[in-house]
């Protein structure tokens, strides 16, 4: 059986475990939530990469993992290029905003996106928009709106906050937007998981676009298993670096999962 280690800042990434999980039931996942460190988006590119190379050696020399993903948009942006650096060996998957699914679905062309400033700061991203820009079949427009606030406050379960800040952000695209948006793409893994409140505010004519499943169908792609649905499924390994019990209460409430996490001293 194959193992895969997966990271976030915190619980933002079991929208991408959720994923992985029903792509690939015969995989053990170990998920490592850095909630001890969160939010990642407004932290320099030394702490996120010290963080994420920590990560990694902790799930390469305890868990022996197949493969890696970074089920965080933010450490994906800033810190891959190292990680690929230090583990040539390891193949390693990233999240990234789903920009280019969003742009072969527009019919407005008119696109917001959200994410933390990190990501949207990163010369990563800023690459993946200016190539779009211009290869998309007709021209492309993307709002692009950073959210500071919004993943710490997902991570906390404080429902005023996240729903304050969902409405002074989708506010802000509105402001900025020269056209319709039809689309919008959540750049942060922590986002899904507001993903209500965003669609009520933006109203049932915007759609809302994540990477969760093509994460997945991507790892499943690189571990080169022939039927990855062909073994017994097993339940994933939760550990946080901040508090275990914040974990197992997220992965209990969105992804059903009745799994004790466990505290991580790294
Ligand atoms: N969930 C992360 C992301 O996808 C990080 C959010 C944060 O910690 O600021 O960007």
């Amino acid at each position: 059986m194959k193992t895969v280690g997966v990271f976030d800042s915190g619980v933002g990434g079991l929208s991408v475990l959720r994923a992985l999980l029903a792509e690939l039931p015969g995989v053990r996942f170990v998920y490592v939530a850095d909630s001890a460190h969160a939010p990642y988006g407004e932290r320099t590119v030394a702490e996120i990469t010290e963080r994420s190379e920590s990560i990694t050696a902790w799930l390469r020399s305890t868990h022996h993992i197949d493969a890696l993903v970074v089920a965080c948009n933010t450490a994906t942006a800033l810190a891959i290029d190292s990680l690929r650096a230090t583990h040539p060996d390891l193949p390693i998957v990233g999240v990234e905003p789903a920009l280019k699914p969003a742009a072969a679905t527009s019919q407005t062309r008119h696109i917001g996106v959200l994410a933390t400033r990190g990501t949207l700061n990163s010369e990563r991203f800023a690459r993946l928009r200016t190539q779009l820009e211009s290869t998309a079949s007709s021209p492309v427009h993307f709002i692009c709106q950073p959210c500071d606030g919004l993943a710490d406050a997902i991570e906390r379960g404080d429902l005023q906050t996240q729903q304050a800040l969902c409405e002074r952000y989708v506010q802000a695209l509105r402001n900025q937007a020269p056209g319709d948006m039809d689309t919008v793409v959540l750049g942060c893994t922590h986002y899904p998981f507001a993903a209500d409140v965003l669609a009520q505010l933006l109203g049932p004519d915007v759609a809302l676009v994540d990477t969760g499943t093509a994460v997945a169908r991507r790892t499943r792609d690189v571990l080169n298993v022939s039927d990855p649905t062909n073994t017994n499924a097993t339940s994933p390994m939760l550990f946080s670096t901040g508090d275990p019990a914040a974990l197992s209460q997220a992965a209990e409430r969105w992804l059903g999962l009745r799994t004790r996490a466990e505290k991580l001293a790294a």
